[in-house]
């Protein structure tokens, strides 16, 4: 699948986001490894400690439908800069991704690539715990 593609399945998701209180509305496209796209988008609360991201919204839905193994990430907010996963999104999308690539992008462009890895360098997971 395409880079393109990708981040246009992210940018697309983003209209489902309820982001009612900030206003920030954010997509996420993950695909797996056996090439199907799962999307996810931010949902917002009245409480809003229970504020959910896209990223990990789009992980749990793929892990909910039986997805075990995980390529690549989009993730799509309308803002100039490149908006990265949060710290718990890095920590959920390590433990159930692994080294994915994560793209950034903005609704016109990518605005950065990396490697999972590198954003959550000394991770802590289920290796430590045997
Ligand atoms: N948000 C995401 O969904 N993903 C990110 O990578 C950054 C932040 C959401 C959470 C909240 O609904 C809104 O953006 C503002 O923080």
């Amino acid at each position: 699948m395409s880079d393109s593609k990708l981040m246009s399945a992210a940018r697309e998701a983003r209209a489902f986001a309820r982001a009612e209180f900030s206003k920030f509305k954010v997509g996420a496209a993950i695909e797996t490894a056996d090439g199907t796209i799962v999307t996810g988008c931010n949902i917002e609360t009245a409480t809003h400690g229970l504020t959910m991201c896209a990223e990990r919204v789009a992980m749990f839905k793929a892990l909910s439908e039986g997805h075990r193994a995980f390529r690549r990430i989009a993730i799509a907010a309308n803002a100039k800069a490149p908006v990265p996963p949060c710290g718990p999104c890095r920590q959920v999308l390590w433990e159930f991704g692994g080294d994915m690539e994560v793209i950034l992008a903005n609704l016109r462009r990518e605005t950065g690539r990396h490697r999972l890895g590198d954003l959550l360098p000394l991770p802590f997971d289920a290796r430590l715990l045997k």
